[in-house]
């Protein structure tokens, strides 16, 4: 007979971490291998993987790689990188090589800034109240910081507040924004504390309701600018500049493309962010905001040609990290990955991001005007399907070399191969 499973599971998150992995193993049909598999936490330990979320019955590792060849600001970083796609890294370090001239990519990040969002609503003559919330400053100031001793000694807080009217479909809203210096943090929870803490006094100054109180992940005031050059030669010649200059045209023009050029960017901005234990979603949705900032959806970067015949890149996004705080803190791979870059200051680690957004995006457009993308691409592909098929030692790039030169990659193939020169190998031994 036919029993329904139940998702509902009362008290899941209250049990030891082995028996909720018994209980999802017997709900798939996982095997001893499988679960075993799921055991296996790598650098993390299970009791800080277990605290860091809900639920956890396992852990899943991505390969972490390191880009070479950067050169940020007069001094060179190994840039560690965590992601699934192949190709990115290798992409990234031989960008990085085209942008070594002098002082290599420049970028600079200055304020540290995070907004907190007050939502009032219920609030009669909502501009007269503005007024007054404004009159207010010194005092909401002074109660935020009152609520992070720690970053105030450390020369952070509340800076300033902004008050803006929106008409929404269910009235007029009010929404204060409270101007945090975060430092080093990421600051998502110095200012929801923030936030929260102010809401009452802005209440009572206004006689409304305070609804959300949260941090704004367009993080305007935290942007980077980063600027780079590469010579007509390193880029392959006159003729690639310009197509990588038509490519940026494009982007610019089309947001369908301007999409995929800024995904291009965060391949390279997310991966370190991964390696770095920082929140990503947090990275994207500001950078996909600020690129639609006029209304009309936007590349993050720019590249053109200048007088010396010089390719110049420029890019510019909102990049909201910490060094200080959260996963960063508690998780010993992200460690190592701050301990490899050298960096100690989340202004730094922006920087860094932002220079290794611009060189992932010079290779994917140079690739894209050159041989296009899945060459490269398939390279892996072909190396990730000989290994899968029992390929070892030098017979991983036999068999893969073979299947590209035929335009046969396939795993059925490669298998085949493996066996043919197993085989043959076993024959001549
Ligand atoms: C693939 O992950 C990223 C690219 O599509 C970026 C781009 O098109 O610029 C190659």
């Amino acid at each position: 007979m036919f029993v329904e499973r139940s998702s509902r599971i009362p008290g899941f998150y209250k049990l030891p971490m082995e028996e909720r992995l018994r209980i999802v193993a017997e709900w798939a049909g996982l095997t001893p291998e499988e679960v075993e598999l799921l055991k296996k936490f790598g650098g993390l330990d299970p009791k800080i993987a277990d605290a860091m979320i809900e639920n956890v019955i396992g852990a899943m590792p991505y390969p972490f790689a390191v880009a070479t060849n950067f050169r940020i600001n007069g001094r060179d970083y190994l840039v560690p990188m965590v992601i699934e796609e192949s190709s990115v890294v290798a992409a990234a370090s031989n960008a990085a090589k085209m942008l070594r001239e002098g002082d290599g990519i420049i970028a600079r990040c200055e304020r540290q800034y995070m907004i907190g969002q007050i939502h009032l609503m219920k609030v009669d003559a909502p501009r007269y109240k503005a007024m007054k919330i404004l009159e207010h400053k010194n005092e909401i100031i002074d109660l935020a910081n009152q609520q992070d001793p720690t970053l105030v000694k450390l020369g952070g807080g509340a800076r300033d507040v902004e008050v803006r009217v929106i008409e929404t479909r269910r009235g007029p809203a009010i929404v204060v924004h409270l101007i945090v210096d975060v430092l080093d943090a990421m600051g998502a929870n110095a200012v929801n504390t923030m936030a929260e803490a102010v809401a009452p006094l802005l209440e009572k100054i206004t006689g409304g309701e305070a609804r959300l109180k949260i941090i704004s992940n367009y993080a305007i005031y935290r942007l980077v600018r980063v600027w780079a050059r590469a010579s007509p030669e390193a880029v392959g010649g006159r003729d690639v500049a310009e197509k990588i200059v038509d490519a940026s045209a494009l982007a610019e023009a089309d947001p369908f493309r301007a999409v995929t050029h800024n995904k291009g960017i965060l391949n390279g901005v997310i991966a370190v962010a991964l390696a770095t234990a920082q929140d990503h979603r947090a990275i994207e949705a500001g950078a996909h905001a600020y690129a639609a900032r006029d209304g009309t959806y936007k590349p993050l970067s720019t590249w053109d040609i200048d007088r010396e015949g010089y390719l110049v890149g420029t890019l510019e996004m909102p990049i909201q990290v910490g060094v200080v705080g959260g996963a960063v803190k508690v998780h010993p791979i992200a460690r190592i990955a701050l301990k490899i870059l050298g960096v100690k200051t989340a202004r730094e680690l922006a920087e860094v991001m932002g220079a290794v957004g611009l060189a992932q995006n010079l290779a994917a457009l140079r690739a894209l005007v050159t041989e296009g993308i899945q060459r490269g691409h398939m390279r892996l592909h072909a190396k990730n399907l000989a290994i899968m098929a029992g390929a070892t030692g030098e017979l991983i790039d036999i068999v893969a070399e073979q299947m590209i030169r035929e335009g046969r990659i396939r795993f059925d193939y490669a298998k085949e191969l493996v066996e043919k020169y197993r085989r043959e190998l076993g024959q001549q031994s």
